[in-house]
């Protein structure tokens, strides 16, 4: 049976770096059901959509999400645009059978509310976080940041991964003055298709890698 503790939740240092495509790799890999608590933007489905159609996932995998809006704008915003309010109770972890991958909206400042942040979220569910970061330029200020904010709150971070082209020097820098590890490097990829994503997951040894990570948490 699968523990409790099989559940993360996938952030990201802003958006757009990859969380989707990276909470795609580790449904594939580990076998998850994904949800999305709050989606900003509907063309095209939202990310839930993009998910089904990259990894070709049966319905049950895929959990509705708790609130989405209509317009690709910060959640605090869209829930006003929309006029429909997001009520933080209702963010509450689903049940589900076996492992969960939780994607969330934007970066960790980003608000929910007018009085709440993503990462005011991330401490009520208390789960362990992957950060997805980008590979190049820019990545080495907007994660250090972002790991020295999940820290002062003490969230549990599992580690890193990056996303985009291999950068010679930016994983050893950021293991340095990150204090974690980089758990896993996810190229362009071109098709990025479910055959091209289990390669690399194989290639990079991640479900013995997750495997640990997640079993150690409840030991
Ligand atoms: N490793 C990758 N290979 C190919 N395309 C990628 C990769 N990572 C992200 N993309 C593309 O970049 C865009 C942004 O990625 P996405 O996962 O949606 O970011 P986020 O969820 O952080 O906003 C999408 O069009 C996605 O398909
Ligand atoms: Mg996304």
């Amino acid at each position: 049976m699968t523990s409790p503790s099989r559940r993360i939740v996938v952030c990201g240092t802003d958006t757009d770096v990859g969380k989707t495509v990276v909470s795609a790799w580790l449904v594939q890999g580990l076998e998850a059901t994904y949800w999305k608590p709050v989606q900003s933007g509907l063309d095209g489905g939202g990310d839930r959509e993009r998910v089904r159609n990259l990894l070709d996932l049966p319905p049950h995998r895929l959990l509705p999400e708790a609130f989405a809006f209509s317009q690709p704008v910060s959640p605090h915003w869209a829930a006003e645009l929309d006029q429909r309010p997001l009520v933080p109770k209702q963010l509450k972890l689903p049940a589900c059978d076996g492992a969960l991958v939780v994607e969330t909206a934007g970066g960790l400042m980003v608000p929910l509310t007018r009085q709440l942040l993503q990462i005011d979220q991330l401490q009520r569910w208390g789960l362990p976080i992957v950060l997805v970061a980008r590979s190049g330029l820019g990545t080495l200020n907007h994660t250090l940041l972002s790991l020295e904010a999940l820290r002062t709150r003490n969230l549990p971070v599992l580690g890193l991964i990056l996303n985009g082209p291999h950068h010679s020097d930016n994983p050893t820098t950021l293991e340095t003055f990150g204090g974690i590890p980089v758990l896993a490097q996810l190229p362009p990829l071109n098709p990025l298709n479910r055959a091209t994503l289990q390669q690399h997951w194989q290639d990079q040894g991640l479900s013995p890698k997750f495997q640990e990570l997640l079993d150690g948490r409840s030991r």
